[in-house]
């Protein structure tokens, strides 16, 4: 069988029955827009994260978005953040009209530096907005802590990181808000497009709840400007389902990626992962010399591989206009160009691990 990435075959496979079951019972009652098991499926995720209230929404991208509307983040706004992520994570400040101000990374935890937060605090900040790469959450004490003293709203982008804890607290029940997704791919996955918003405080939940359905309070009645931002009934079915292996897929994820790593040591960079931190290794990310051709080298074994990021956030074109170019986060800047993905997800068998293990020996 070809290797992949991140193995949904497989996980089908093995959860096909009940996967097909929760599907059915949704085709049978017909409530496909915020049916019964958005409800239960929210009540289950803010037990599992261990916060008050979880809102389902429709991905990880709009999570953040109604995180930041709920804590009235508006135009002209700064939203200290990781030039090292995906491009939601700017792309949300910068649609709300404010200015994400970029810090530079910990070269080992590929994280927000959080000893770096309080010079780029200026009387326009708002908020902090760390994002737990890979799996492993960021110094999450350390950036309240001066969150506190400026009073700022801290939100984790914990997209990559459902699952994983920091310090004996999961990701998601660290932050004023924290939001996830469910793509795909990640360590909860649905099979289409998912996330959802966690947080302990009564109002923030309240409020998200209603930008999620166009601001409304009742319908038809829109007392604050909103979205369509609901998470599906059916994806919501899925992701139950899902969630009774849960516990059990992170576990093998934290095996698989530890036994990478001792495999691997010496060869390449491998994963630091903090005191303190479990990482849900959404990612398993290396550090290589001359990465295109070690890609390729895999790529001729039929290993596949992924760049996880190639160009930091303030070198995009879609951020030209805060000028700062090459030079400016030099450790994200040399992450980018060294950083490399290998195939990662809890059923990696470990005979298939070491046919990789070894290519990247004989590679790097
Ligand atoms: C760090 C980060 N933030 C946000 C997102 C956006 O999530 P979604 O694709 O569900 O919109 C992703 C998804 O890949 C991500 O990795």
């Amino acid at each position: 069988m070809s290797i992949q990435l991140h193995n949904l075959k497989a996980q089908y496979a093995r959860l096909k029955d009940p996967i097909n079951a929760r599907i059915q019972k949704v085709l049978d009652h017909g409530q496909y827009i915020m049916g019964p098991e958005v409800a239960e499926l929210e009540q289950r995720l803010a037990k599992f994260v261990g916060v008050k209230h979880c809102v389902g929404v429709c991905d990880g991208t709009t999570a953040m978005m109604i995180a930041m509307m709920a804590l009235e983040v508006k135009p002209g706004d700064e939203v200290i953040t990781t030039p090292f992520t995906f491009i939601a994570t700017g792309e949300m400040i910068a649609i709300l009209g404010a200015k994400p101000v970029f810090v530079d990374i910990d070269p080992d935890t590929y994280n927000l530096d959080a000893s770096l937060i309080e010079k780029a605090i200026t009387p326009k900040t708002r908020a902090i907005l760390p994002v737990s790469l890979y799996g492993q959450c960021s110094d999450m004490d350390a950036i309240n802590a001066v969150a506190a003293k400026h009073k700022l709203a801290v939100i984790e982008d914990a997209a990559q990181s459902f699952g994983a804890t920091y310090k004996g607290r999961r990701s998601g029940a660290l932050s004023t808000i924290a939001t996830t997704s469910f793509f795909p791919t990640k360590p909860l996955g649905c099979y289409g497009d998912g996330g959802a918003c966690f947080t302990d405080d009564d109002a923030l939940a309240a409020r998200m709840a209603q930008i999620r359905v166009h601001g409304q309070s009742k319908r038809y009645y829109h007392p604050i400007i909103g979205m369509n931002g609901r998470l599906d009934t059916l994806q919501a079915a899925v992701l139950l389902a899902k969630l009774d292996t849960l516990e059990g897929d992170l576990a093998a994820r934290v095996r698989i990626g530890t036994r990478y790593s001792q495999k691997l040591a010496g060869a390449v960079k491998t994963p630091v992962i903090a005191p303190g931190n479990v990482s849900a290794y959404a990612q398993y990310t290396i550090e290589v010399d001359g990465r295109e051709q070690v890609q390729a080298k895999l790529k001729e074994q039929g290993i596949p591989t992924a760049v996880h990021y190639p160009v930091p956030l303030n070198m995009q074109p879609a951020f030209a206009s805060l000028g700062q170019g090459e030079g400016t986060f030099p450790k994200s800047d040399y992450a980018a160009r060294r950083v490399m993905s290998l195939p990662m997800d809890a059923f990696l068998d470990e005979a298939t691990q070491d046919r990789i293990v070894a290519a990247v020996r004989a590679a790097a």
